[in-house]
């Protein structure tokens, strides 16, 4: 199967073991399993007894518990447990698209939501998010795109790289638009319990639409990525057509990872308090830098982790990327990655003295350039 690289993977794998400051992680300072047992009250013995054996096929039902937690109205029939959101991500497709099918991608995104079905043959349609909009998509644009036979529309609530939430009547419209060609949404919403002021959580599609198809994981809300453990969460119907794909690929995820995000999830609200804080710290660094340097303007980030920097450089922002990393050790993610140039993604969730470093390197920097 051809399939185009994928270009922020590539970057992360070129440059990130090089970089003295990263700021182009998308993660929350991740945890490490002592905190998880300090916070959970679970002890070293509850982990050394444990058979490694496949486990629930689909997922522990303590595990399913908790997803069902974060949502609404989902329950055990509605979830099954994958490879992280990028297993998840492309399971859905690979179950639901099939070649010729018309596909409409929010973009920027993650690249799966793009490439993926163009590498099965669907034809796909990019709908632009714009900064002068505040990153929200357009709906008459959408509408029109989307028409009336769109097999799936894929999109990224909270958005990465831009950081902006669709408030939840706008999603009910997109959700109208959907309905119209009968369409399945698609929403990665890996992101989501990260908005960084009122209610965490956004309302999710999976909820509202009986085709709407959620997708998270462990790695962003929960800071813990190395679990590698993800989820999807549709209609029964839906779930049944999807395990039947799973089965060639996935089999169980790992028995510790099942264990430990469901410790986790069972202390959701102190993890997510724990991040929150973290963001907010972080974004405000961010924001205090942009308004004194006069070369960068950012539409603040309203959730999850990362926010979508304009520059004023004459130059593409890959060049911009390899060139300040390779001065001064400071990695930036290039807007090229995520088909916009002009733009460089900052995560803000980690080490903060690192980021307040990195941000000042980067502005001295650019006054050389
Ligand atoms: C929007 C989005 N979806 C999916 C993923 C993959 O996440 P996971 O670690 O759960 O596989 C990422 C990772 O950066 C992401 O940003």
């Amino acid at each position: 199967m051809q399939i185009d690289n994928f270009k922020v993977e590539e970057w992360f794998n070129k440059y990130e073991k090089d970089a003295k400051y990263d700021l182009a992680d998308t993660c929350v300072d991740s945890l490490c399993i002592k905190d998880l047992l300090e916070l959970s009250g679970e002890t070293y013995e509850q982990i050394l007894e444990r058979k490694l054996n496949y486990g629930d096929i689909y997922g522990s039902d303590r595990l399913k518990k908790g997803i069902a937690g974060l949502y609404e109205k989902q329950k055990g029939d509605n979830i099954t447990v994958t490879h992280g959101a990028i297993g998840a991500n492309q399971l859905v497709m690979l179950s639901i698209i099939e070649p010729g099918d018309k596909v409409v991608s929010i973009v920027p995104t993650y690249q799966q939501h793009y490439s993926i079905p163009k590498s099965i043959g669907a034809e796909v349609k990019l709908v632009f998010l714009k900064e002068e909009n505040d990153w929200l998509p357009d709906l008459e644009e959408l509408e029109r795109v989307v028409g009336c036979d769109t097999k799936i529309i894929c999109m990224n609530n909270p958005n990465n790289p831009t950081g902006a939430v669709i408030p939840d009547e706008m999603l009910k419209k997109i959700v109208e638009i959907a309905k119209k060609s009968d369409s399945y949404i698609l929403c990665d919403e890996v992101y989501r319990g990260l908005n960084h002021e009122g209610n965490q959580f956004s309302v999710s599609v999976a909820d509202i639409y009986d085709k709407g198809i959620s997708t998270g994981s462990m790695s962003k809300t929960f800071s813990l990525a190395g679990l590698r453990l993800g989820w999807i969460c549709a209609n029964p119907d839906i779930i049944n057509v999807i395990n039947h794909q799973r089965e060639y690929n996935t089999i169980s995820v790992g028995i510790l990872d099942d264990y430990f995000a469901s410790v986790a999830l069972e202390n959701k609200d102190k993890i997510i308090r724990r991040n929150l804080e973290k963001l907010n710290t972080g974004k405000k660094i961010l924001l205090d830098w942009a308004k004194n340097e006069k070369r960068v303007h950012i539409v603040e980030p309203k959730g999850g982790t990362t926010a979508f920097v304009r520059y004023g450089l004459q130059m593409k922002s890959t060049e911009l990327c390899a060139k300040l990393q390779n001065d001064t050790g400071v990695m930036i993610l290039p807007g090229e990655t995520m088909e916009l140039d002009g733009y460089l993604r900052i995560g803000f969730g980690n080490n903060f003295e690192q980021l307040k470093s990195a941000l000042e390197i980067f502005s001295d920097w650019m006054v050389k350039h």
